[in-house]
């Protein structure tokens, strides 16, 4: 009897850390090869210079404006949980409109964010939008 306890406790695990790997891995490819040298693989920023994504209130709050955030930066005061920031963010031209939906659906559902999922529609509309 007890074999099959341990059969059922590794189906468990094997389940859980299905979970736990990502859902949108060309998101996470195109985020570690552009945007984790700043925000870092853990999206939690560094110290008061770049800030988080991981849980954060910007991310949330300013989800129409991401798409033109990744392409053109990002140059004015922010505060993100609190923290002020006011380095620049220079935008990623060369990433295609398909590159940015998957890192936008990679870090809002990355880190325990669990901020929905975006198309690729709203994010070109957006990039139509950008100031
Ligand atoms: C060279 C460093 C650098 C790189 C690379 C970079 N960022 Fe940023 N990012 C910053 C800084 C600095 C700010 C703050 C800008 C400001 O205060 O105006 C910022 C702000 C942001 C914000 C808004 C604030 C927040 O924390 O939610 C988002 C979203 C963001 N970046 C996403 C990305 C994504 C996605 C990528 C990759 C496609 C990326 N960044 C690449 C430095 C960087």
């Amino acid at each position: 009897m007890n074999k099959y306890y341990i059969f059922f406790a590794l189906g468990v695990i094997m389940y859980i850390s299905s979970c736990q790997t990502t859902r949108f891995p060309q998101g996470e490819a195109a985020y570690l090869a552009y945007c984790a040298s700043c925000h870092m693989e853990d999206g939690k920023g560094l110290k008061t210079l770049i800030p988080p994504l991981a849980q954060a209130d910007y991310l949330q709050k300013n989800s129409e404006d991401l798409a033109c955030i990744i392409r053109n930066g990002l140059r004015a005061p922010i505060v993100v949980n609190g923290q002020a920031y006011d380095q620049p963010m220079a935008g990623i031209p060369n990433l295609s409109d398909v590159d940015i939906n998957n890192i936008l659906n990679y870090i809002k559902n990355a880190w325990g964010n669990d901020y929905g999922t975006i198309k690729l529609s709203e994010v070109q509309a957006q990039l139509e939008g950008c100031k």
